[in-house]
């Protein structure tokens, strides 16, 4: 008797809890990818071991006052011991993959210029095998914002058309030793992030700042942004040509490239606004994709920007030729765009290049709930509207969810047990999965889904202030905790009426 009225109660909460999120598993096609997302200095920590070579974010953390929390990825959530830990973590969850990044300091600390590190290769083999034994597929990152601090030292990395053979050569490196296990490969993530946070605002190493007036003070020549990107995307099509030539046949996968995508609305109803929103959207995703999928860059760009936008050569466009097999989206928020060409606008918000103002306020109201990262809103349709804004222009080519998430923000009286409640994420997760879930009814051809992040960890300029896990961890004794969200994604992968 005791029994089943215990059933009938965990099948009450069963109901309600379905009820509340309203979707599972088997909304989705059953070949989706479902997983976790994270990256090799977030987590990985052993920053001295295994013969690894510093890389910029090494460099960058430990100078004081860089960091809110004056904190690095020395340790982190030192996954380079703790690996077999977190893959036990994604078998509980019932995951079929998991996206990580490789540390090019792990494998040619001085690049091209000294033979591949066996220590780092083996670890990664290590990692690689161990996942495929669970039934997790791997989906690989080549760089995730850090590079060997010698490429920087050397030649000035990404702002010197050297790192073209340098990336290439490295990406050889992980598509011979990997490939033969690795289906899924992105050359960068979020190289629009990498190339404004970098190059043009600089608030990210290299700390290089061009915009035109705001946030810039130190002046460096305007068209530096522009250069590094060029570069950065003929060095993502060095990767690309590669694989296709040499591996892609051979090994079966698919190759690709992961973009930051933020979706933008105009603040007023306005011609200005309008224009701006869509300028905004132009020098943000298409500044990568439009090259990398259309051959050249958007016009909106080239408009404003002249000949201070490189151009790409006839070589160039025929090593463009070699195309991608899926965007990886990263999204998280929507924001309000106002026009500063044709009015004035504070200097904190502005976008540099497009000439905007951004914002998750319109007169003094939120675009959505607010979260403890600054910039970031609850909005779930944003994420529909970005996911068919790139189908459209992209002609639907495979797209995967690649990141998606929820900060919790640290505070002194904030226990272990409150983050472990996070009520708010499952919220903010099961809605933005309905969200998503829209866009592949209506035909967008999304292929998988990883939620940042595993485990609470480095969340750059914010150090451990944000806690974006759904395993909780106490960074003294590196315990994992999951989350109420763990347990949430577990009972959704499992699928509706499974609990019984
Ligand atoms: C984007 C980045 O890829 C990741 O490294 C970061 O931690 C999350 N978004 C959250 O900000």
């Amino acid at each position: 008797k005791k029994k089943t009225s215990m059933a009938v109660v965990l099948y009450l909460l069963y109901s309600l809890f379905s009820f509340v999120q309203g979707l599972d598993r088997s909304d989705f096609p059953d070949s989706f990818l479902f997983g976790t997302a994270t990256s090799s200095y977030q987590i990985e920590g052993a920053y001295l071991e295994g013969n690894r070579g510093l890389s910029n974010w090494d460099i960058f953390s430990h100078i004081p006052g860089n960091i809110k929390d004056g904190s690095n990825g020395d340790i982190a959530d030192d996954h380079y011991h703790l690996y077999m830990d977190d893959i036990e973590l994604m078998q509980s969850l019932g995951v079929n993959s998991y996206r990580f990044s490789i540390s090019w300091s792990r494998i040619l600390p001085k690049g091209r210029f000294q033979e591949a590190n066996q220590v780092g290769i083996d670890f990664y083999n290590k990692l690689i095998d161990a996942l495929l034994l669970k039934g997790i597929e791997p989906f690989v990152t080549l760089y995730h914002y850090d590079i060997p601090q010698y490429l920087e030292d050397k030649y000035g990395a990404w702002l010197n058309p050297e790192i073209q053979k340098d990336f290439g050569y490295y990406a050889e490196v992980c598509f011979r030793e990997f490939g033969d296990r690795v289906k899924y490969w992105a050359t960068f993530n979020e190289p629009n992030v990498i190339i404004k946070k970098g190059y043009l605002v600089g608030t990210y190493p290299p700390l290089r700042c061009s915009a035109p007036f705001g946030e810039c003070l130190s002046g460096n020549s305007s068209v530096e942004p522009y250069v590094a990107a060029h570069n950065l995307i003929l060095s993502h099509a060095t990767a690309v040509e590669v694989y296709k030539k040499k591996y892609q046949a051979k090994q079966g996968g698919t190759i690709g490239i992961v973009m930051s995508t933020t979706w933008y609305e105009p603040l007023q109803n306005s011609t200005a606004d309008w224009l701006a929103t869509n300028r905004l959207l132009a020098f943000d995703v298409p500044w990568f994709l439009d090259p990398i999928i259309l051959g050249d860059y958007p016009s909106e760009m080239r408009q404003m920007l002249g000949f201070n936008l490189p151009t790409f050569s006839y070589e160039d466009k025929l090593k463009l030729r070699y195309k991608i097999d899926f965007i990886g989206v990263n999204h998280y928020t929507t924001l309000y765009v106002k026009d500063c060409l044709y009015s004035l606008c504070e200097t904190t918000g502005y976008d540099g290049n497009a000439f905007v103002f951004t914002t998750g306020e319109r007169n003094g109201l939120p675009i959505g709930t607010p979260t403890a990262m600054p910039t970031f809103y609850v909005v779930p349709h944003g994420l529909e509207m970005m996911v068919n804004y790139i189908k459209e222009r992209y002609n639907n080519i495979p797209m995967f969810l690649t990141e998606n998430g929820y900060a919790q923000g640290v505070s002194n009286n904030t226990s272990a047990r409150d983050f472990v409640n996070d009520v708010d994420r499952v919220d903010y997760l099961s809605k933005y999965l309905g969200s998503l879930l829209k866009t592949i009814r209506n035909g967008a051809d999304v292929r998988g889904y990883f939620i940042w992040s595993l485990i609470d960890n480095f969340e750059w300029l914010y150090g451990y202030t944000l806690r974006f896990g759904i395993h909780y961890v106490d960074f003294t004794t590196q315990e994992r905790t999951p989350k109420l969200s763990a347990m949430w994604y577990k009972e959704f992968l499992r699928g509706s009426g499974s609990l019984l």
